[in-house]
């Protein structure tokens, strides 16, 4: 089954051919990074119109060697996301399963998250999803293809937010994430700072205590010892990223624990860190630990497609273009 795939939920125009929820065929994605760079974070309006722009000549791109014709079924992402940007995605994708006459298939893009683990790999539930994204922290128990239950989520900012915002308040350019990783590579001292692990109840996580917690600790530098602040901002975000990693990987053991089952994936764009990679290589068998390739860690469409492959159910009728996008 080939389904093509489309995703605007946020900053990436991102469409792709994906074959039986596992063979990546072609894959575009259209960043949007340099255009947001400026204003420090996503513009809202900035995003759906460049969603607009490009998103004929995104799919497009896909069709070199295929036709609408080869095409099983559309997937298009509708939720949760930036509702003027997912809006666009979602008509591109209803006009075309109307006018070529193809199944179309909402998709979550938090299970998208999840199925992209499931490129290029043999992985089959049951699982635990580790999902660390710009929006969502969540442990997501995957009992089957088409049946998961959220164990536990953040009670504040999610893991990426923490990170672009004190990637922020560290002066490194947006997105903060991949700025703040490339910065702790440079640390001299991984031991010089220590950030308290949040303490929170059974799977929950929170991160804004540890966000003010590096605040403070650039407040009282720069105050005290102005000149130190930029000698030891490696170490400061080294010791911050580790104590995001530390924090995961404690509330994923106690899920594992708990729950019984021993295999663990991650998923979204915070998996992409490498201290969280290193950590968890370092405390999981090989058998028991996968990852989604870099490429399908941040917002792509191949796992939108993928992520129907795996829910499509062929006694349901997918034609109804009348469903709608969500923001959370
Ligand atoms: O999954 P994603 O592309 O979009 C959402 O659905 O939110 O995740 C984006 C998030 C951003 O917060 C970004 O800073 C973070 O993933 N991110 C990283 C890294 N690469 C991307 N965070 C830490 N280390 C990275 N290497
Ligand atoms: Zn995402």
């Amino acid at each position: 089954m080939y389904i093509l795939g489309i995703e605007t939920s946020c900053d990436e125009t991102a469409s792709a051919i994906v074959k039986d929820g596992r063979e990546v065929i072609t894959n575009t994605v259209y960043t949007q990074i340099e255009k947001h760079k400026k204003w420090g974070g996503v513009i809202p309006e900035l995003a759906s119109r460049l969603h607009l722009e490009t998103i004929n000549e995104v799919i497009n791109k896909n069709f070199t060697s295929m036709t609408f014709a080869d095409i099983d079924a559309i997937a298009v992402t509708n939720g949760p996301g930036l509702v003027g940007s997912l809006l666009i995605g979602v008509n591109a994708a209803k006009t075309l399963s109307w006018i070529h006459q193809k199944p179309i298939i909402p998709v979550n893009h938090l299970f998208g998250h999840v199925c992209s683990n499931f490129i290029d790999t043999d992985l089959e539930p049951p699982f635990l999803c580790l999902l660390v994204s710009g929006g969502h922290t969540q442990i997501i128990e995957v009992k089957s293809y088409k049946e998961t239950l959220i164990l536990g989520e953040t009670i504040d900012d999610a893991a990426g937010e923490a990170f672009d915002k004190v990637a922020r308040l560290m002066g490194l350019p947006y997105p903060g994430g991949p700025s703040l990783d490339k910065l702790a590579r440079e640390a001299d001292d991984k031991e010089k700072y220590r950030f308290t692990i949040p303490k929170v109840s059974s799977y929950d996580f929170s991160f804004s205590g540890l966000k003010t917690a590096v605040l403070r600790l650039k407040e009282n530098i720069v105050e005290k010892y102005p000149c130190q602040w930029d000698e030891n901002k490696a170490n400061i975000a080294y010791a911050f990223q580790n104590c995001v990693a530390v924090t995961l990987l404690q509330k994923i053991q106690l899920a594992v624990e708990k729950t019984g089952i021993e295999k663990v994936v991650l998923a979204g764009g915070v998996a992409a860190n490498s201290r969280i990679r290193e950590l968890f290589k370092n405390n999981f068998s090989e058998g028991n630990l996968v990852f989604p390739q870099l490429k399908y860690c941040t917002d792509n469409a191949a796992m939108i497609a993928a992520a129907a492959f795996f829910t499509y159910d062929a006694k349901v009728n997918y034609s109804d273009l009348g469903f709608e996008v969500f923001s959370r």
